[in-house]
């Protein structure tokens, strides 16, 4: 588990998903076996990892990422370092045959997010990457909504991700300081549009095209020691997506907007028969028979609670930590060679879209998305595919 020391690898993936694992005896199997997880921490501080290891009851740490890679003791290396630092370490781990599962994103540019999944292909080595958000409560209640035909023909998305980041002056900043300069692999659309890509193409199509305005409306802020640096990379982004299918998606991200919402993101999904929208957790519908009919009147102080005309969907299910279960399913990938939904394939068209919108800021254009796919080199010679579609019209 390399990064395990940093926000993400600690609280969601080490202790949220591999020790609750570890607790519960494992991951369980086809077969109705289970298989234990035995983790190593793997890092730059030999006594920050110690001072983990000790803290969780784990054996092995190292800050010799070349030495357990080359230990066949551990099968799978697991990435949550800064996006940064990941493709060299993921190279590694390719040529040293591991299965890998990493955050996302993938990479910080397309060639190399496609670079990553060309060579884990070639290597045969098994690859997943984080797809989180499609396994919170409100959007797996979204997907049975879709999959039970409550919308009629969805028409249209309408996405709210977003909170106040503090400057770091007078307080402190509630994320890393990294997030804020592009020379680190900071910025909103690096880190948000690989998330949006998913949720969409799973729950609704694939994303054809991109318009995006990404900006920079804090140009100072304060970092971990106390010292004012310049903010480098976008803080909030305002993007349309069009879907296969004609649905327009429309999702605003930003770290410089107060909530005045129910949850910290939130999806309106517009459909002939009814719409819904759901968060983190919840999800409210109103369907077509239940639509108020609302008459424009300027003249008169709206009396209407349009809140109340909607109706909870109850949970009706256990929904673990999405993280956990996730990582659930890559080791039964690897284990028991079970289904591997999100492949680095998927984490590459993540990072296009990611890239693809920060260029569309730049030049003021929508841009149209080609469909990823691996090049021939990777499928047998009697079914020759075209070359990578990556390149732009
Ligand atoms: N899935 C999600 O919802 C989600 C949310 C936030 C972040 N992330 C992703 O997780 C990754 C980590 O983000 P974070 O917020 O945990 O960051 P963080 O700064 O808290 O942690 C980063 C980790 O990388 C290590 N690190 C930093 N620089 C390094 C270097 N040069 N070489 C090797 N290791 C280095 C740090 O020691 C730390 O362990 C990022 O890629 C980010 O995009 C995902």
């Amino acid at each position: 588990m390399n990064g395990a020391t940093g926000r993400m690898g600690y609280r969601q993936h080490l202790v949220r998903s591999i020790l609750a694992i570890r607790d519960q005896g494992g991951v369980l199997l086809a077969d109705g076996s289970r298989v234990q997880v035995e983790p190593i921490l793997v890092g730059r501080s030999e006594s920050t990892l110690r001072q983990l290891a000790e803290r969780h009851d784990i054996e092995h740490y190292t800050t010799d990422l070349d030495a357990a890679l080359a230990d066949d003791r551990w099968q799978i290396y697991a990435d949550f370092l800064v996006t940064k630092a990941r493709v060299p370490a993921i190279r590694k781990a390719i040529a040293a045959g591991k299965a890998i599962y990493t955050e996302k994103p993938t990479a910080e540019s397309f060639a190399e997010a496609l670079e990553l999944a060309v060579l884990a292909e070639a290597a045969g080595v098994k690859n997943g990457v984080v797809h989180d958000k499609l396994y919170l409560p409100g959007l797996r209640k979204l997907e049975r909504l879709i999959a039970s035909g409550f919308f009629g023909r969805i028409l249209s998305v309408r996405g709210e991700f977003g909170y106040w980041v503090f400057e770091g002056d007078w307080q402190r900043s509630q994320r890393p300081s990294w997030n804020y300069r592009g020379q680190d692999g900071g910025g909103i659309v690096v880190d948000m549009f690989p998330h949006w890509n998913y949720v969409l193409e799973n729950l609704f199509g694939r994303v054809e095209s991109v318009y995006a305005r990404a900006v920079t409306h804090i140009p100072v802020r304060v970092d971990e020691n106390d010292v004012a640096f310049e903010a480098t990379a976008d803080d909030a982004a305002y993007a349309i997506f069009e879907l296969e299918g004609g649905i327009v998606a429309q999702l605003n991200s930003s770290w410089t907007v107060r909530v005045n919402r129910e949850e910290l993101v939130e999806f309106q999904v517009d459909g002939t028969l009814g719409s819904a929208v759901v968060g983190l957790f919840g999800c409210k519908i109103q369907p077509r028979t239940a639509t108020p009919r609302p008459v424009w009147n300027p003249d008169l102080a709206e009396s209407h609670d349009y809140s109340d005309d909607w109706l909870e969907v109850p949970t009706n299910d256990v929904f673990e930590n999405g993280f956990k279960t996730q990582w659930e399913e890559f080791i039964r990938h690897v284990v028991d060679d079970g289904p591997n939904r999100f492949d680095f394939l998927a984490g590459a068209r993540g990072v296009q879209l990611a890239e693809q919108g920060l260029r569309s800021s730049l030049t003021g254009r929508r841009i149209d998305l080609p469909v990823v796919s691996l090049p021939a080199v990777a499928v047998p010679s009697s079914h020759p595919v075209p070359p990578i579609h990556a390149a732009q019209p």
